[in-house]
C-alpha cells in the first residue's frame, strides 16, 4: 500500500520516546532519576477534580458544541481579554483536546502546501513536524541564536515565510524574550504581515517580574493576525485532561473549528467543566503554590548545575527545564550522550537534537529536591568520567 507522503515522513516525538525509556528502565527495576517530565509532577487542584465529578454526575457526558461549551469559551475570551487588554468575545475563542491540538488546528487553518512558516530554534519538538504533516516548510531564524529576534522575522519574511510561531518562555531552554526583542519582533510583524501563532503555554510558569513579554502588549493591534494558544495543562497541572485555548480573530477561529468538528468533534465534555474551574481561577492558592515550588526548584538546579565542570548554560527564566550545553572540545551527539546517560549514568534526559540544537540536553526540574540534587550528581560523574561520545 502507498501511504500518504506527508504522514509517512512524520518523525516520533522524541521527548515522549526518552520519557518513556526511563519510565520503563525503572519499572523493570533499574536505578534510574529522570528529569525528562514535560508536566508538573503535582496533582490537578480539588476545584477541578469536583468540577469533573459534579458535571458527571449531572449527566454532562454527551457531545458538546464542537468549538467546545459556551461558558467555557466565555470565561477564556473574558480571562485572556483581562491578561492582554483586550476584549475578546465568545467567537474569539475554542477550546481543543490539549494546546497541542489547539496549535494543530490553528497552523491547519494557516498553511497551504509549499507555505514557508518561521520557527524558532530550538524548537518545541512538534512544530516542524506539524508543518511538514501539512505540506508547509519550515523555516529558521538567521541569527542562529537561542531567542528570535525582529531581524530574524523580516529577513524569513523578505524570503517568502508566510506566519511563524513564538514561544516565550521556550520549552527547551526556558529562555524568554526579553521587552526589548518582544518590541521589535512586533514592529517586524507589523511591518511584514505574516501572521503569528503565539505558544503561551508556559506564560503563567514566569519567574520575571510582572507579566511575561508578550506581543500584545508591544502591540496590542496585531491581535488580528496573532492567535494565542494556552491552556491548563502546564500552569493547572492538567496534562492528562487534554484542555488546550486558541484565541484568535473570528474568521481564524471559525475555519480551525470546522477542522475541529470534522477530526474530534468536540474535547471531552467533563475535562471542559474541570478546566472552566481553573479558567475562572477557582484553584489560584494551587496555581500559586505550584509556581512557588518550580521557582524554588529553578534556582536548586541552577545553583547546582553551576558547581558542574564541562557545561554552560543561561539560567532560565520560564518554565520547567534547563537547557545546558556540554562544554567539549570534539563534536557530540546528544542521542548517543543522553543514551549512555541513561544507561551507564541511571539519568533521563532529552537530546538536545529532538529540539533542533546539537550538542545540548534537556534537565527538567519538574522533579522532587531529592531527585534534582542526585540527578545532578549523576551527571557531575558522568561528565567525570570524559568517555560519553
Ligand atoms: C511549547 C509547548 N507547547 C504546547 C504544548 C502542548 O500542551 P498540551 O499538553 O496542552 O497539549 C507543550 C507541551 O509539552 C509545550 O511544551
Amino acid at each position: 500500500m502507498h501511504y500518504a507522503q506527508n504522514a509517512s515522513f512524520l518523525e516520533g516525538s522524541a521527548t515522549l520516546l526518552y520519557t518513556a525509556r526511563a519510565a520503563s528502565m525503572k519499572a523493570a527495576g533499574a536505578d534510574v532519576i529522570s528529569l525528562t517530565a514535560g508536566q508538573p509532577d503535582f496533582r490537578t487542584p480539588k476545584a477541578a477534580v469536583d468540577a469533573a465529578i459534579k458535571a458527571m454526575a449531572e449527566g454532562k457526558t454527551l457531545y458538546t458544541p464542537s468549538m467546545g461549551i459556551v461558558e467555557l469559551r466565555q470565561a477564556v475570551a473574558d480571562r485572556w481579554s483581562e491578561v492582554h487588554h483586550q476584549n475578546y468575545k465568545v467567537e474569539n475563542a475554542m477550546v481543543s483536546c490539549g494546546a497541542k491540538h489547539s496549535i494543530a488546528n490553528m497552523l491547519e487553518a494557516a498553511v497551504n502546501p509549499g507555505d514557508r512558516v518561521l520557527l524558532p530554534r530550538p524548537y518545541w519538538v512538534s512544530y516542524p513536524q506539524m508543518v511538514r504533516r501539512l505540506g508547509g516548510i519550515s523555516v529558521y531564524p538567521e541569527s542562529d541564536g537561542m531567542l528570535i529576534t525582529g531581524d530574524d522575522v523580516r529577513k524569513a519574511a523578505a524570503e517568502g515565510a508566510t506566519g511563524m510561531i513564538f514561544n516565550s518562555p521556550c520549552n527547551p531552554s526556558g529562555l524568554v524574550n526579553t521587552m526589548e526583542m518582544v518590541r521589535d519582533i512586533a514592529a517586524a510583524v507589523r511591518e511584514t504581515g505574516i501572521w503569528v501563532i503565539s505558544d503561551d503555554i508556559y506564560e503563567d510558569l514566569y519567574y520575571g517580574s510582572g507579566q511575561v513579554p508578550h506581543i500584545l502588549t508591544a502591540d496590542p493591534g496585531l491581535k488580528e493576525q496573532v492567535a494565542l494558544i494556552t491552556g491548563v495543562s502546564k500552569t493547572y497541572a492538567m496534562t492528562g485532561w487534554r484542555i488546550g485555548f486558541a484565541i484568535a480573530n473570528p474568521d481564524w477561529i471559525r475555519i480551525a473549528g470546522r477542522i475541529q468538528a470534522h477530526t474530534t468533534s468536540n474535547p471531552c465534555s467533563i475535562s471542559q467543566y474541570a478546566a472552566l474551574a481553573v479558567v475562572e481561577r477557582q484553584a489560584e492558592d494551587e496555581r500559586v503554590q505550584m509556581y512557588n515550588a518550580f521557582k524554588r526548584r529553578r534556582d536548586l538546579i541552577c545553583d547546582l548545575l553551576d558547581e558542574v565542570p564541562g557545561l554552560a548554560f543561561e539560567k532560565p527564566e520560564g518554565a520547567f527545564y534547563v537547557y545546558p550545553r556540554i562544554v567539549t572540545d570534539k563534536p557530540i551527539s546528544s542521542e548517543a550522550f543522553c543514551v549512555s546517560l541513561l544507561e551507564e549514568g541511571g539519568l533521563g534526559t532529552i537530546p538536545g537534537s529532538a529540539f533542533g540544537s546539537e550538542g545540548y540536553i534537556r534537565l527538567s526540574f519538574a522533579a522532587s529536591d531529592d531527585d534534582i540534587a542526585e540527578a545532578v550528581k549523576r551527571l557531575n560523574s558522568f561528565l567525570e568520567r570524559g568517555d560519553f561520545k
